[in-house]
Protein backbone atom coordinates (compact mmCIF):
# COMPACT_ATOMS: atom_id res chain seq x y z
CA UNK A 1 0.00 0.00 0.00
CA UNK A 2 3.41 2.17 0.73
CA UNK A 3 5.52 1.14 -2.09
CA UNK A 4 6.93 4.05 -4.12
CA UNK A 5 4.35 6.68 -3.16
CA UNK A 6 4.80 10.23 -2.93
CA UNK A 7 3.94 11.75 1.21
CA UNK A 8 2.09 15.26 0.08
CA UNK A 9 -1.10 15.39 1.94
CA UNK A 10 -3.05 14.01 4.64
CA UNK A 11 -5.48 13.05 3.04
CA UNK A 12 -3.98 10.71 0.32
CA UNK A 13 -4.19 8.08 3.24
CA UNK A 14 -6.55 5.75 4.61
CA UNK A 15 -6.68 4.36 7.87
CA UNK A 16 -5.42 1.17 7.09
CA UNK A 17 -2.92 3.34 5.54
CA UNK A 18 -2.36 4.83 9.03
CA UNK A 19 -2.73 1.15 10.65
CA UNK A 20 0.04 -0.28 8.72
CA UNK A 21 2.36 2.57 9.15
CA UNK A 22 1.40 2.60 13.21
CA UNK A 23 2.79 -1.59 13.63
CA UNK A 24 5.45 -0.98 11.47
CA UNK A 25 6.56 2.14 13.97
CA UNK A 26 6.24 -0.43 16.83
CA UNK A 27 8.33 -3.01 15.14
CA UNK A 28 10.92 -0.31 14.48
CA UNK A 29 10.96 1.28 18.23
CA UNK A 30 12.94 -1.60 19.06
CA UNK A 31 15.69 -0.32 15.98
CA UNK A 32 15.25 3.58 16.73
CA UNK A 33 18.83 3.41 18.95
CA UNK A 34 20.54 0.84 16.72
CA UNK A 35 20.31 -0.31 13.33
CA UNK A 36 18.41 -2.77 10.90
CA UNK A 37 20.37 -3.18 7.72
CA UNK A 38 17.46 -3.31 5.39
CA UNK A 39 17.78 -0.18 2.97
CA UNK A 40 21.64 -0.47 2.35
CA UNK A 41 22.69 1.30 -0.90
CA UNK A 42 19.69 3.33 -0.91
CA UNK A 43 20.00 7.32 -0.66
CA UNK A 44 17.68 9.77 0.80
CA UNK A 45 18.09 13.72 -0.19
CA UNK A 46 16.92 16.18 2.44
CA UNK A 47 16.06 19.50 0.57
CA UNK A 48 15.01 21.67 3.49
CA UNK A 49 14.69 25.39 2.28
CA UNK A 50 12.85 26.10 5.77
CA UNK A 51 14.45 25.99 9.11
CA UNK A 52 13.46 22.99 10.88
CA UNK A 53 15.65 20.51 13.70
CA UNK A 54 12.90 17.45 14.49
CA UNK A 55 11.97 16.66 11.20
CA UNK A 56 15.14 16.90 9.50
CA UNK A 57 17.25 14.85 11.97
CA UNK A 58 14.50 12.53 12.48
CA UNK A 59 14.51 11.87 9.25
CA UNK A 60 17.89 11.41 8.49
CA UNK A 61 18.45 9.59 11.45
CA UNK A 62 15.45 6.87 10.40
CA UNK A 63 17.58 6.53 7.11
CA UNK A 64 20.72 6.25 8.77
CA UNK A 65 19.18 3.60 11.63
CA UNK A 66 17.70 1.60 8.33
CA UNK A 67 21.55 1.51 6.93
CA UNK A 68 20.98 3.70 4.35
CA UNK A 69 22.62 7.34 3.51
CA UNK A 70 21.48 10.75 3.61
CA UNK A 71 22.79 13.74 1.20
CA UNK A 72 21.33 17.06 0.89
CA UNK A 73 21.16 20.82 1.97
CA UNK A 74 18.95 23.34 4.44
CA UNK A 75 18.60 26.71 3.67
CA UNK A 76 19.27 27.58 -0.03
CA UNK A 77 22.81 28.76 0.93
CA UNK A 78 25.74 27.32 -0.51
CA UNK A 79 23.66 25.54 -3.70
CA UNK A 80 22.67 26.67 -6.70
CA UNK A 81 19.42 27.96 -5.68
CA UNK A 82 21.52 30.64 -4.38
CA UNK A 83 22.59 31.62 -8.60
CA UNK A 84 18.57 31.65 -9.07
CA UNK A 85 17.87 27.69 -10.30
CA UNK A 86 14.98 26.93 -10.17
CA UNK A 87 12.75 24.95 -7.69
CA UNK A 88 12.05 21.88 -10.21
CA UNK A 89 15.72 21.86 -11.56
CA UNK A 90 17.06 21.22 -7.79
CA UNK A 91 14.76 18.53 -7.37
CA UNK A 92 15.43 16.94 -10.93
CA UNK A 93 19.19 17.07 -9.75
CA UNK A 94 18.09 15.31 -6.62
CA UNK A 95 15.89 12.53 -7.89
CA UNK A 96 18.66 11.75 -10.47
CA UNK A 97 21.21 11.33 -7.20
CA UNK A 98 18.72 9.25 -4.85
CA UNK A 99 15.97 6.84 -4.27
CA UNK A 100 14.09 8.99 -2.18
CA UNK A 101 13.63 13.17 -1.63
CA UNK A 102 12.61 14.85 1.46
CA UNK A 103 11.31 18.53 0.76
CA UNK A 104 10.64 21.57 3.48
CA UNK A 105 9.82 24.90 1.85
CA UNK A 106 7.74 28.15 2.95
CA UNK A 107 5.40 27.56 0.06
CA UNK A 108 2.43 26.13 -0.58
CA UNK A 109 2.39 23.73 -3.26
CA UNK A 110 5.95 23.30 -3.61
CA UNK A 111 6.43 19.07 -2.38
CA UNK A 112 3.67 18.57 -5.14
CA UNK A 113 5.43 20.02 -7.82
CA UNK A 114 8.43 18.57 -6.94
CA UNK A 115 6.28 15.10 -6.65
CA UNK A 116 5.33 15.96 -10.04
CA UNK A 117 9.37 16.64 -11.42
CA UNK A 118 10.62 13.41 -9.84
CA UNK A 119 10.20 9.77 -10.58
CA UNK A 120 11.52 9.12 -7.26
CA UNK A 121 9.00 9.21 -3.63
CA UNK A 122 8.82 12.46 -2.38
CA UNK A 123 7.98 13.41 1.08
CA UNK A 124 6.81 16.34 2.24
CA UNK A 125 8.30 17.52 5.24
CA UNK A 126 6.30 20.66 5.51
CA UNK A 127 5.25 22.90 2.70
CA UNK A 128 3.71 26.57 3.50
CA UNK A 129 0.89 26.93 5.86
CA UNK A 130 -1.59 23.85 4.85
CA UNK A 131 0.71 20.41 5.09
CA UNK A 132 2.60 18.76 6.99
CA UNK A 133 1.64 15.15 6.53
CA UNK A 134 4.56 13.08 8.34
CA UNK A 135 4.03 15.28 11.55
CA UNK A 136 0.28 14.78 11.46
CA UNK A 137 0.86 10.67 11.13
CA UNK A 138 3.73 11.15 14.32
CA UNK A 139 1.20 13.08 16.32
CA UNK A 140 -1.38 10.38 15.90
CA UNK A 141 0.68 7.49 16.44
CA UNK A 142 1.95 9.35 20.03
CA UNK A 143 -1.85 8.95 20.84
CA UNK A 144 -2.14 5.17 19.76
CA UNK A 145 0.88 4.38 21.49
CA UNK A 146 -0.22 6.42 24.46
CA UNK A 147 -3.90 5.08 24.74
CA UNK A 148 -3.37 2.13 22.97
CA UNK A 149 -6.14 3.20 20.69
CA UNK A 150 -7.21 6.50 18.63
CA UNK A 151 -11.49 5.71 18.52
CA UNK A 152 -13.33 7.48 21.31
CA UNK A 153 -10.57 9.85 22.21
CA UNK A 154 -11.83 13.65 23.21
CA UNK A 155 -8.99 15.77 21.66
CA UNK A 156 -8.08 19.31 21.90
CA UNK A 157 -6.32 21.46 19.34
CA UNK A 158 -5.22 24.69 21.00
CA UNK A 159 -3.36 27.70 19.84
CA UNK A 160 -3.05 29.19 16.04
CA UNK A 161 -4.71 26.84 14.44
CA UNK A 162 -5.30 28.70 11.07
CA UNK A 163 -1.56 29.15 10.25
CA UNK A 164 0.08 25.77 11.86
CA UNK A 165 0.42 23.23 9.05
CA UNK A 166 0.42 20.57 11.68
CA UNK A 167 -2.94 21.17 12.83
CA UNK A 168 -4.44 21.52 9.23
CA UNK A 169 -2.91 18.11 8.23
CA UNK A 170 -4.22 16.78 11.76
CA UNK A 171 -7.60 17.29 11.31
CA UNK A 172 -7.27 15.78 8.14
CA UNK A 173 -5.97 12.48 8.81
CA UNK A 174 -8.23 12.31 12.48
CA UNK A 175 -10.78 12.44 9.78
CA UNK A 176 -10.03 8.80 9.58
CA UNK A 177 -10.94 7.87 13.07
CA UNK A 178 -14.16 8.02 15.75
CA UNK A 179 -12.88 11.15 17.92
CA UNK A 180 -14.36 14.13 18.97
CA UNK A 181 -12.29 16.94 18.34
CA UNK A 182 -12.57 20.39 20.28
CA UNK A 183 -10.56 24.02 18.02
CA UNK A 184 -9.63 26.20 21.04
CA UNK A 185 -8.61 29.57 19.57
CA UNK A 186 -9.42 32.90 19.13
CA UNK A 187 -11.87 33.42 16.62
CA UNK A 188 -9.54 34.25 14.01
CA UNK A 189 -7.76 31.54 14.22
CA UNK A 190 -9.97 28.78 13.78
CA UNK A 191 -8.78 26.71 11.00
CA UNK A 192 -9.45 27.57 7.34
CA UNK A 193 -13.08 26.98 6.34
CA UNK A 194 -11.92 24.60 3.48
CA UNK A 195 -10.59 22.25 6.33
CA UNK A 196 -13.33 22.52 8.26
CA UNK A 197 -15.87 21.24 5.39
CA UNK A 198 -13.59 18.58 4.34
CA UNK A 199 -13.00 17.08 7.86
CA UNK A 200 -17.06 17.38 8.99
CA UNK A 201 -17.66 15.99 5.11
CA UNK A 202 -16.06 12.68 6.84
CA UNK A 203 -17.96 12.82 9.81
CA UNK A 204 -15.48 14.34 11.89
CA UNK A 205 -16.97 15.72 14.74
CA UNK A 206 -15.89 18.95 15.86
CA UNK A 207 -16.68 22.18 18.31
CA UNK A 208 -15.29 25.70 18.16
CA UNK A 209 -13.88 26.89 21.98
CA UNK A 210 -12.16 30.30 22.87
CA UNK A 211 -11.91 29.22 26.61
CA UNK A 212 -9.16 26.75 27.47
CA UNK A 213 -11.05 26.14 30.71
CA UNK A 214 -14.84 25.42 29.45
CA UNK A 215 -13.49 22.33 27.98
CA UNK A 216 -10.43 20.92 29.69
CA UNK A 217 -12.17 18.65 31.94
CA UNK A 218 -13.16 16.44 28.59
CA UNK A 219 -10.01 16.25 27.06
CA UNK A 220 -7.48 13.09 26.57
CA UNK A 221 -5.18 15.46 24.22
CA UNK A 222 -4.18 18.80 24.18
CA UNK A 223 -2.68 19.69 20.94
CA UNK A 224 -0.83 22.55 21.28
CA UNK A 225 0.88 24.93 18.92
CA UNK A 226 2.53 28.17 18.45
CA UNK A 227 1.40 31.22 17.07
CA UNK A 228 2.90 31.14 13.42
CA UNK A 229 4.57 34.79 13.67
CA UNK A 230 6.32 34.04 10.03
CA UNK A 231 3.11 33.08 8.15
CA UNK A 232 0.45 36.11 9.21
CA UNK A 233 -0.27 38.60 6.38
CA UNK A 234 -1.06 41.15 8.85
CA UNK A 235 1.51 41.88 11.52
CA UNK A 236 -1.03 43.75 13.49
CA UNK A 237 -3.62 40.89 13.82
CA UNK A 238 -0.31 39.00 15.19
CA UNK A 239 0.14 41.51 17.68
CA UNK A 240 -3.24 41.53 18.96
CA UNK A 241 -3.17 37.57 18.88
CA UNK A 242 -0.18 36.81 20.57
CA UNK A 243 0.35 35.35 23.52
CA UNK A 244 -3.47 34.37 23.55
CA UNK A 245 -2.41 31.09 25.59
CA UNK A 246 -0.38 29.81 27.87
CA UNK A 247 -0.80 26.52 28.98
CA UNK A 248 0.37 26.09 32.95
CA UNK A 249 -0.03 24.09 35.96
CA UNK A 250 -2.95 25.49 37.68
CA UNK A 251 -4.74 25.08 34.06
CA UNK A 252 -4.42 21.30 34.39
CA UNK A 253 -5.69 21.39 37.52
CA UNK A 254 -9.39 20.69 36.38
CA UNK A 255 -7.81 17.86 33.66
CA UNK A 256 -8.56 13.90 33.74
CA UNK A 257 -5.28 12.60 35.32
CA UNK A 258 -4.88 10.63 32.23
CA UNK A 259 -4.56 13.45 29.81
CA UNK A 260 -2.00 13.89 27.39
CA UNK A 261 0.07 17.56 26.42
CA UNK A 262 1.06 17.12 23.01
CA UNK A 263 3.17 19.82 21.14
CA UNK A 264 5.03 19.76 17.51
CA UNK A 265 7.37 21.58 18.83
CA UNK A 266 9.81 23.87 18.97
CA UNK A 267 7.27 25.74 21.52
CA UNK A 268 7.72 29.60 22.25
CA UNK A 269 6.19 30.54 25.56
CA UNK A 270 2.43 28.58 25.03
CA UNK A 271 3.38 25.82 27.47
CA UNK A 272 5.21 26.94 30.71
CA UNK A 273 8.36 25.06 31.40
CA UNK A 274 6.89 23.81 34.52
CA UNK A 275 4.57 21.53 32.95
CA UNK A 276 7.27 19.32 31.55
CA UNK A 277 7.92 17.74 34.78
CA UNK A 278 4.03 16.69 35.01
CA UNK A 279 2.88 13.33 33.91
CA UNK A 280 0.69 15.28 31.12
CA UNK A 281 3.75 16.10 29.35
CA UNK A 282 4.18 14.11 26.36
CA UNK A 283 5.82 16.49 23.85
CA UNK A 284 9.13 15.52 24.17
CA UNK A 285 8.50 11.47 23.82
CA UNK A 286 6.36 12.86 20.89
CA UNK A 287 9.53 14.38 19.27
CA UNK A 288 11.92 10.76 20.15
CA UNK A 289 8.79 8.55 18.23
CA UNK A 290 9.83 10.46 15.17
CA UNK A 291 12.60 8.31 14.31
CA UNK A 292 10.59 4.84 15.08
CA UNK A 293 7.79 6.74 12.45
CA UNK A 294 9.74 7.96 10.01
CA UNK A 295 12.04 4.81 9.76
CA UNK A 296 8.67 3.07 9.25
CA UNK A 297 7.66 5.55 6.71
CA UNK A 298 10.93 4.79 4.99
CA UNK A 299 10.68 1.00 4.79
CA UNK A 300 7.18 1.16 3.71
CA UNK A 301 8.35 3.62 0.65
CA UNK A 302 11.43 2.12 -0.34
CA UNK A 303 11.40 -1.24 0.05
C1 LIG B 1 6.35 22.46 12.99
C2 LIG B 1 6.49 22.99 11.60
O1 LIG B 1 7.58 23.17 11.08
O2 LIG B 1 5.44 23.18 10.99
N1 LIG B 1 7.51 21.92 13.51
C3 LIG B 1 7.78 20.59 13.28
O3 LIG B 1 7.90 20.14 12.17
N2 LIG B 1 7.86 19.78 14.35
C4 LIG B 1 5.66 23.31 13.94
C5 LIG B 1 6.01 24.76 14.08
O4 LIG B 1 6.93 25.26 13.42
O5 LIG B 1 5.36 25.41 14.89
Amino acid sequence: MWRSRDVISARDFTRADLEELFETAKYMEKYAKSRLDVLRGKIMAVAFFEPSTRTRLSFEVAMKRLGGDVVGFWGAEGTSVEKGETLADTIKMLDAYSNIIVIRHRYEGAAKLAAEVAESPVVNGGDGAFNHPTQAMLDIYTMWREFGRVDGLNIGLLGDLRHARTVNSLLEALANFNVRVYLISPEYLRPRAETIDYVRSRGLKLSFHTNVEEVIGELDVMYVVRIQKERFIDPLEYEKVKGSYRVAPDMLRNAKKSLIVLHPLPRVDEIDPRVDATPHAKYFKQAALGVPLRMALIYLILS
